[in-house]
C-alpha cells in the first residue's frame, strides 16, 4: 500500500518524497501519477493542480491532502471520489513566510521606500517619510490571518480582522458580517486579503467594497485572485481611492505578459510566492495524516465541505 505525490515540478515533489522517507524509510511512495503501476495500491494522495478526475482512478484511497493551506484547488475538481475525506495543510513556517512578506510590503509603503528607489535624486534631506496610518485589517482570520495579526501587533499596528464567523483573537478587533465589514473598512490603511476562495468570497473585493476603505488605503492580495474583480482595481488606483496595491495572486496564473496590472505604476506584482510549502516542515503532518487515514482515525485539518475550506 502506498502514498501518491502528484505535484507540479515547481512544487518539488522529489523534495517531499525525500522528506517523507527521512521520517519513515520503509514508506512506499509513488511520485507522479504517471508512475503509478498499480492504482489499487494508492491509499493516500498529496496533490496540487492535479488533473480533474485523477483521484477516481484509485479505488482504495483513504484520504486526499492538498499540498497547501488552500482547499480551493482540490475542491475545484468536480470528479472527486465520493466519501473520501479531504485535508489541507496548516504550517508554522508557511505562516512565518507569509507574515514576513506582508511586513516587508507594508513597511515599504509606510516608509515610502519604493518612491525613493524610483527617485534617487530626491534632495529634501530630513523630510518626514512615514505614512501616519496605523490600521491594518485582515480579511480572513484563520491560521494564517491570526499568525499575521500577531506579527503586526508586535510591530505596534492597530490590527482588525474580519471573518465569516466571529473570532476572538487577543489584541485584534474582530468583525464579522456585512455591517461590521463597512465599520472595519472605513478605518483601514492597509487591507490584507487572506480569505479562502469559496462561492461567497469570489468577487468580494470590488468597487463597492474597496470604496469603503479609508481614502488612500493600500491593498494587498495574498489570498486568491478570484476574490478581486480585476477590472475594478485600476480605476480605484487612478482616482486615488487606493494609494497602491500589491498582488501575489491572480484570476489566471501565471499573469499574462500583456495584463494591464504589469504596467501600472501603483501595482507591485509577485508570482504567487508570498509563502510556499516547505517539504521538510510539512512532511510530519502529511505522514501523520497518512497513518491516521490507513488506521481509520480522525484526520488533522479536515476540509469543511459545507463551507468550502
Ligand atoms: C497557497 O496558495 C496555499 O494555498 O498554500
Amino acid at each position: 500500500m502506498s502514498l501518491l505525490i502528484s505535484l507540479p515540478e515547481s512544487m518539488g515533489p522529489q523534495a517531499l518524497c525525500s522528506a517523507l522517507l527521512d521520517l519513515e524509510p520503509g514508506l512506499k511512495i509513488m511520485t507522479g501519477h504517471k508512475n503509478v503501476q498499480n492504482p489499487d495500491e494508492v491509499e493516500f494522495a498529496v496533490v496540487w493542480n492535479h488533473p480533474e478526475g485523477l483521484l477516481l482512478n484509485y479505488p482504495n484511497l483513504k484520504a486526499i491532502s492538498s499540498y497547501g493551506h488552500g482547499a480551493d484547488g482540490l475542491l475545484a475538481d468536480s470528479k472527486l471520489p465520493e466519501g473520501v475525506p479531504l485535508v489541507r495543510l496548516t504550517n508554522e513556517t508557511m505562516a512565518e513566510w507569509m507574515s514576513e512578506y506582508l511586513l516587508a510590503v507594508v513597511l515599504l509603503q509606510r516608509r515610502k521606500l519604493l518612491q525613493h528607489a524610483e527617485n534617487p535624486g530626491f534632495v529634501e534631506w530630513g523630510t518626514a517619510a512615514r505614512h501616519p496610518g496605523n490600521q491594518l485589517s485582515i480579511l480572513g482570520l484563520g491560521y494564517l490571518g491570526q499568525a499575521v495579526a500577531k506579527v503586526f501587533l508586535k510591530m505596534g499596528f492597530d490590527v482588525s480582522g474580519w471573518s465569516r464567523s466571529r473570532k476572538e483573537v487577543e489584541g485584534v478587533s474582530c468583525f464579522s458580517g456585512n455591517e461590521a465589514l463597512t465599520e472595519m473598512l472605513i478605518k483601514t490603511d492597509y487591507l490584507v486579503n487572506l480569505l479562502p476562495l469559496t462561492t461567497e468570497t469570489t468577487d468580494f473585493l470590488n468597487t463597492e467594497t474597496l470604496s469603503k476603505l479609508k481614502h488612500g488605503a493600500y491593498l494587498i492580495n495574498v489570498g486568491r485572485g478570484q476574490t478581486l474583480v480585476e477590472e475594478d482595481l485600476i480605476p480605484l488606483l487612478d482616482e486615488g481611492q487606493l494609494s497602491g496595491a500589491c498582488l501575489d495572486v491572480f484570476r489566471t496564473e501565471p499573469l499574462a505578459e500583456a495584463h494591464p496590472f504589469r504596467k501600472h505604476k501603483k501595482i507591485l506584482i509577485t508570482p504567487h510566492n508570498s509563502s510556499s510549502t516547505p517539504a521538510d516542515s510539512v512532511a510530519p503532518q502529511i505522514l501523520e495524516n497518512y497513518k491516521r487515514a490507513i488506521s481509520g482515525r480522525q484526520l488533522l485539518n479536515l476540509i469543511d465541505l459545507a463551507h468550502g475550506y
